[in-house]
């Protein structure tokens, strides 16, 4: 039965991660029976409209503004412009970003531009380097200033936000809803064309798409390209690659190895499920290292930063930077040494239980009254 007090929320996302943590707080709010308001600025075509599609999740709006070579401000612009018109039409009493993307970034102007209240999921992440990564430091942080719900995922970004000025009143700890997902897409039962690939080898999975290390992919390649060589009788490595056609053409150059598989994008049922037998990551990804740290798979940041220092702490993750000789140099190690190994697999996750989706919308509807 639906309840007339429920609040009307926006969700606005325009990428495939943002969708990935929002669509278990989009399910949760539809259970609930909140009236929804789903967008979609279309910033990501093909990496997020097959999700979309699997999930079965109807869009009110899509933005498709997706353009192969736009730059940021075309990107933040397009959004804004595309979104105004939209959020004045539908007046919503809450909208909710995610993260630190442009849609975030987009998201929360708008909402602000129109008076409405806004929640941050994910929010409280931090480097304190302007440019690392870039621009999600700085879009996270201007959200941060904007919004009147902060979710924040760990103790730790709770207190970067009350560092920051914000109210103790309006952030609120609930895990990461990283965590949530996995109830939608892990299988038992489960068999991939690249497992058949792997055969009797330990498998590496890579993934690499930030813009601070478009100018290092070589490095980071030409590394790669080594780690194959040497562990060519133990290890296979898989590569879905991201569509940033920068990336595709030093790949296809760097990395053609029998032991080195480039694929498209995995969708993200098959892509958590591939993750969970896997021995090893490689990644500049973000939420990669969250649910690596769920799964119990030791991952090697290739960035010099991270906003998520509690999986550093935790033991899942270790920074090795974008440097070809350091990349190899920490990967042999883990390949080879069975403690060192070990000890990053048996750190615990802490980034919640899963109830993450559930919370938040318990605190929305405990504060319907303010909105
Ligand atoms: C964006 C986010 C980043 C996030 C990443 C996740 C911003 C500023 N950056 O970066 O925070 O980590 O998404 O992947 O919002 N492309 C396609 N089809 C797609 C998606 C991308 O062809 O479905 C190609 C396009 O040529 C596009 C390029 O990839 O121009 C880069 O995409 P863009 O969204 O600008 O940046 P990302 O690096 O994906
Ligand atoms: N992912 C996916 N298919 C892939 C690679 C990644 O579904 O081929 C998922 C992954 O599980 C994670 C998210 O995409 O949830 C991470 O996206 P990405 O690394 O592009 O962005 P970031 O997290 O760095 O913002």
């Amino acid at each position: 039965m639906s309840d007339n007090n429920l609040k009307k929320l926006m969700f606005i996302f325009g990428t495939r991660p943002e969708f990935i943590k929002v669509f278990p707080v989009i399910q949760e709010a539809k259970r609930r029976g909140n009236p929804l308001v789903i967008v979609n600025t279309g910033q990501h075509k093909e990496m997020l409209n097959d999700l979309l599609d699997y999930f079965k999740v109807e869009i009110d709006y899509d933005l498709k503004i997706m353009d192969h070579n736009s730059g940021l401000a075309n990107i933040v612009a397009s959004s804004i412009i595309g979104l105004d018109p939209i959020v004045k039409q539908e007046k919503p009493d809450l909208i909710l970003v995610h993260g630190d993307t442009a849609a975030t970034l987009a998201g929360g102007l708008v909402a602000y531009f129109n008076q409405i209240q806004l929640a941050h999921i994910e929010a409280g992440l931090r480097t304190y380097n302007k440019y690392s990564p870039f621009p999600e430091e700085m879009n996270r942080q201007m959200v941060g200033v904007l919004a009147d719900f902060h979710f924040a995922p760990t103790e730790l970004t709770r207190q970067n936000l009350l560092k920051e000025g914000k109210k103790e009143e309006i952030i609120f700890v609930v895990g990461n809803s990283a965590i949530d997902m996995f109830q939608y897409t892990l299988k038992d039962d489960y068999s991939h064309e690249v497992l058949s690939w792997q055969a009797d080898k330990e498998m590496i999975l890579i993934t690499a798409h930030r813009r601070e290390n478009l100018s290092e992919m070589e490095e980071i390649f030409e590394g790669i390209a080594e780690i194959a060589d040497e562990f060519s009788e133990t290890h296979k490595i898989i590569y879905p690659i991201h569509l940033n056609p920068a990336i595709r053409e030093k790949a296809q150059k760097l990395l053609s190895h029998p032991n080195i598989k480039i694929i498209e994008p995995l969708d993200t049922v098959n892509f958590h499920n591939v993750m969970q037998h896997t021995k090893l990551i490689l990644t500049d990804s973000g939420g990669i290292q969250e649910e690596a740290a769920q799964l119990g798979i030791p991952v090697l940041v290739m960035r010099d930063t991270t906003e998520r220092p509690e999986g550093v702490e935790a033991g899942t993750l270790k920074l090795v930077g974008t440097k070809k000789e350091n990349i190899v140099k920490e990967t042999r190690k883990l390949l080879t040494d069975q403690k060192a190994y070990e000890r990053m697999t048996e750190s615990k996750n802490p980034y919640g239980d899963g109830t993450t989706s559930v919370q938040i919308m318990n605190i929305i509807n405990e504060h319907q009254k303010k909105l």
